[in-house]
């Protein structure tokens, strides 16, 4: 049996990532977009959308959703999940704030490289 293990990148603080705003992290394994929601919640997904490869990133937040700016799917930021009636999940990413900063989880088992060299940010 393998045994998962998580490692926690720094990323940016808190004040890189505007309110309702978005942040894109280029990575080897594909971009990952970090949203910041009204009440300072920050999620992590894969910079794709579900639906026909839009970038989220661009998208509108609201509440804890994002809407894709391609066909305006709503996706939810927590989880990936498109909400219905639309049926798809964009890959999700753990996420700590921790004193301001911002910590992106990546799967070792998914086939992300997780080293912090491997990931930068993108303004
Ligand atoms: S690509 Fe996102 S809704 Fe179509």
């Amino acid at each position: 049996m393998t045994q998962s293990r998580t490692i926690w990148l720094h990323v940016c603080d808190m004040g890189a990532i505007p309110r309702l705003g978005t942040r894109v992290l280029s990575h080897e394994s594909g971009d990952i977009a970090l949203f910041r929601t009204e009440s300072d919640k920050v999620f992590a997904l894969r910079d794709r959308c579900p639906h026909k490869g839009g970038a989220l990133s661009l998208g509108i937040v609201h509440g804890e959703k994002v809407t894709c700016p391609l066909h305006a799917w709503n996706i939810d930021l927590a989880t990936g999940e498109a909400c219905a009636p639309d049926v798809g999940c964009a890959q999700r990413f753990a996420v700590r704030v921790e004193a301001g900063e911002v910590y992106v989880s990546l799967d070792a088992q998914a086939g992300g490289a997780a080293d912090a060299t491997a990931l930068a940010a993108v303004v």
